[in-house]
């Protein structure tokens, strides 16, 4: 480097910890030598985000929260969409890198979770960087919920209906809130306006703000591995772990792999299926919302849907209290109970490597339960269908309830002392 050059970074660090940051969190931070496919999706997560908030930036330029209708008696919300698709040069482009980005941000996080699940990333001492990932997913389930109302179509407004409307089954507080929540008795133009500003602002300065904590956090302990062995214990004489490698330049390498993988399969989707067959954008939601006109059937977009199966599974009520409400409550916790894995988990090892045959049987049907319950969460609701769910739901809960036990009967193989490769 020029003395010039490092003149000014040096004139920078003394006022600002510049090179210890890069070095701290780059090419002095080790991770561990054995990151394999499923350490992709942190990095793609963060590329997700940095996509929905540059395009968000450019659809609010034109995109218009307004429920009235225009001279055309459409909504001005839902024209304004139409104009960004048509009529803004490479607007479509936007709208569908934003769409089928939202869609891309669960497939994402649901398998960057799913790696956590696998390898026991959750536990100690990385229980926070997994609550800090719990709140993360709360928050980007609220950030698309909410999103979905903007375009005004006839999903946006009945799928807000039917899940606004779950909140009034809240015994005493549950019709106030629900007003609250609309602003109106209906959802109507207020509820339109208070969503967008969520949407834009509120939650996304949550969700930033949530990540760099995970980060933070993430780079206190420390990254786990595949072999799910603490890489920290064994250190070299230079004092840095034997198996660990410089973050810069192997894994930001390593990481545009993932990306270029990533952006391969994203643009094809982008530019030949951006409704994804009517999941990533249904296709009721080409038709403006007209609040007189209910859907035959209204179903939420499929990420929400395995959460959805398991709300409409709670048939009975209880304590003299609708069934509604008692869903409402399975929903939640069904996304709540992520958050106490750590503690959940008494296995001797972490990574399922190492893990018994119980183990990976009882995961094994957990996942099959998953997906049928997110597949029954987009047909309507049969008999036969519900007790379906009924099924799966238990199983979802019993996976976690029960995991304090079966985790410790499981037979695990021993731990190796060093990552394995
Ligand atoms: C916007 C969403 C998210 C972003 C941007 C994000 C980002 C990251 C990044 C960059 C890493 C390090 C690279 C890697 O290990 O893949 C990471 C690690 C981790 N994340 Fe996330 N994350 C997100 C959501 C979540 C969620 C929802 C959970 C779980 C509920 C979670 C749990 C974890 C865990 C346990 C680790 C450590 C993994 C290990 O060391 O094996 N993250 N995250």
């Amino acid at each position: 480097m020029t003395t010039k050059a490092q003149a000014v970074i040096d004139w920078v660090d003394e006022r600002f910890p510049l090179t210890s940051s890069i070095k701290g969190h780059l090419t002095e931070y080790y991770a561990p030598k054995n990151f394999n496919f499923w350490y992709f999706f942190g990095s793609l997560a963060l590329l997700v985000l940095v996509i929905q908030i540059v395009t968000g930036i450019f659809l609010v330029m034109h995109y218009k929260p307004d429920a009235s209708l225009n001279a055309a008696g459409v909504p001005v919300a839902f024209a304004s969409v139409e104009y960004i698709m048509r009529d803004v040069p490479g607007g479509w482009l936007i709208r569908y890198m934003h769409s089928t980005g939202a869609s891309a941000f669960f497939i994402v996080v649901y398998l960057h979770m799913f790696r956590g699940l696998l390898y026991g990333s959750y536990r100690k001492p990385r229980e926070l960087i997994w609550i800090f990932g719990t709140l993360i997913f709360l928050a980007l389930m609220a950030e698309a919920f909410m999103g979905y109302l903007l375009p005004w179509g006839q999903m946006s407004f009945w799928g807000a209906q039917v899940i606004v409307n779950l909140f009034s089954a809240i015994p005493v507080i549950g019709p106030d809130l629900s007003v609250v929540i609309r602003g109106d008795f209906v959802v109507s133009d207020a509820t339109l306006n208070r969503f967008f500003s969520f949407h834009v602002i509120a939650v996304p300065l949550i969700l930033i703000g949530l990540v760099a904590a995970h980060i933070v956090a993430l780079h206190e302990v420390g990254s786990n591995n595949p072999d799910g062995v603490e890489i920290k214990k064994k250190k070299g004489a230079d004092g840095h772990p034997l198996d660990g490698i410089p973050f810069h330049p192997y894994y930001t390498v390593k990481d545009i792999v993932g990306v270029v993988g990533f952006l391969i399969v994203f643009s094809f989707i982008v530019f030949f299926a951006p409704e994804g067959g009517g999941y990533f954008l249904e296709f009721n939601n080409f038709i403006p919302a007209d609040p007189l006109k209910t859907p035959p059937h209204i179903a939420p977009v499929w990420y929400f849907t395995p959460f959805y199966s398991i709300l409409r599974a709670v048939t009975y009520p209880l304590f003299g209290i609708d069934a509604k409400f008692w869903g409402v409550v399975a929903m939640g916790a069904a996304v709540v109970i992520i958050a106490f894995l750590p503690w959940l988990d008494r296995s001797p090892v972490k990574s399922i490597r190492y893990k018994g045959g119980l183990f990976k049987a009882i995961l094994a049907v957990f996942i099959v339960a998953f997906f049928i319950l997110g597949y029954l969460g987009v047909l309507p609701p049969t008999p036969g269908r519900t007790l379906v769910s009924q099924i799966c739901s238990v199983i979802y809960f019993g996976f976690f309830l029960l995991m304090p036990w079966y985790s410790k009967m499981d037979k695990c193989k021993p731990e190796p002392d060093r990552v394995t490769g």
